[in-house]
């Protein structure tokens, strides 16, 4: 059997051997770099073949200024000490993804893909069923999925929008950006889920996608998300300043502890209460999918601000603070108002006034999470249920509706 312990013999003679083995390789690949570097040129030689258009491509090649062309990456063109890695503001090299500085970023981009799911994998025809049958549901419990259908297939655009418009760009670590580019794709599944629900139930996509324009529990949390990206998304933006860097802090709140922190809650918890109740169960395992994605996205969020936080100290000031938790508030009372908009009576076995409990609840998590005071002592989970869900892996089945089976390349055709 092989040992490494062999391999780890301090002893002159195998160190010497091995200086000299080093010697020999890098010799080696020296001439190999060399011949390398002359078939390169050769091989851009014009030949009788050549046809007009690579001859051309072969002479614009010639002008190619290399170092010119590598003075565009971002960062310096150094090897990457971890000491140099920084949240925001970094000037080391970000096309170098190791050595890693925030293993935890690394570690949540691969549980994403170890939790990789797709809306086709849910088998709706149970819900189409109940959806077509008119005794099916209650008016209530048809405005729930019509409001929560409305308020998120339009809500996960803006927040991938806000990811690969805005974020990416402004964060500046590569293992964090790694993340982000999976949550992105997350969310352009997410908008498909809520876009496959709402073609498979037939219902009219013009009313229930223009929801974020024409009914206003919907559309105030729209503008409120709106409003924080638009300064960032400004290609001319830049953090830097003291003035920017906090704009990319509330932006960072914003989007991670009130929109998909906040707004997504009581949207969840209807549609998970309905799936509980063996209505709608397609619908809500699509939800329970996204849900798990979304504590993800949540927890990744919130440890980038708190490191924004330790890397610069001077930015988390009391103004900042106040600023951080009115925001928390204002996105609760938000989620309040829209929770009292569709459930005007008890439903499902909740009414507005529980909601406002959980989303209370909800509330104290987000401050505390991101180090601020809870404003709402004494309040308690009336939905407990909603963290086991959360905390569902993929291969356990809630609602047990599942029957198609992920298909990857082996289902692609070449032809
Ligand atoms: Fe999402
Ligand atoms: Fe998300």
């Amino acid at each position: 059997m092989l040992s490494w312990d062999e391999f780890d013999k301090d002893d002159g003679e195998e160190a010497a051997k091995g200086a000299t083995a080093t010697q020999a390789a890098a010799a080696g690949i020296d001439k190999l770099d060399n011949a390398g570097g002359v078939a390169a040129l050769e091989a851009r030689a014009v030949t009788a073949d050549d046809s007009e258009a690579v001859k051309r491509a072969k002479a614009a090649l010639d002008q190619l200024d290399i170092a010119e062309g590598l003075a565009e990456l971002e960062g310096s063109a150094a090897r990457v000490a971890v000491d140099e890695k920084r949240m925001i503001n970094c000037r080391a090299d970000l096309n170098q993804l190791v050595p890693f500085k925030y293993d935890w970023a690394w570690q949540k981009y691969l549980d994403g893909c170890a939790n990789h799911w797709m809306p086709q994998e849910v088998n709706m025809t149970a819900d189409i069923a109940l959806w077509k049958n008119p005794e099916g549901l209650t008016d209530d419990e048809r405005r729930i999925v019509m409001r929560n259908l409305g308020f998120f297939s339009t809500a996960d655009s803006l927040v991938a929008n806000n990811l690969a418009l805005a974020v990416y760009r402004l964060i500046t670590n590569p293992e964090c950006r790694q993340y982000i580019l999976r949550q992105a794709f997350e969310e352009a599944i997410h908008t498909h889920a809520y876009q496959y629900c709402i073609e498979s139930l037939g219902m009219d996509e013009g009313e229930i996608f223009n929801m974020y324009h024409e009914i206003p529990s919907v559309a105030k949390k729209a503008a409120w998300g709106l409003s924080y990206t638009r300064a960032i998304s400004d290609p001319e933006f830049n953090t830097g300043t003291v003035e920017t860097d906090k704009e990319l802090l509330r932006n960072l709140i914003a989007y991670y502890c009130v929109l998909e922190g906040i707004f997504f809650y009581c949207g969840f918890t209807q549609i998970l209460s309905m799936g509980r109740r063996n209505k709608m169960t397609g619908v809500a395992e699509q939800f329970q999918y996204i849900l798990r994605d979304e504590s993800m996205h949540l927890n990744f969020g919130i440890d980038v601000i708190n490191q924004i936080k330790i890397e610069n100290p001077h930015l988390w000031d009391a103004e900042m603070k106040e600023e951080a938790s009115q925001m928390i508030l204002q996105g609760t009372q938000l989620e309040i108002e829209y929770a009292r908009d569709t459930m005007p009576r008890g439903v499902l076995g909740m009414n507005a006034a529980m909601m406002e409990d959980y989303l209370k609840f909800i509330a104290n998590r987000r401050l505390s999470q991101i180090g601020l005071k809870e404003e709402y002592p004494g309040t308690t989970n009336p939905f407990p249920w909603m963290s086991e869900i959360m905390d569902l892996k993929k291969e356990k089945n809630f609602f047990e509706t599942r029957v198609i089976e992920y298909q990857t390349g082996g289902a692609l055709s070449w032809d």
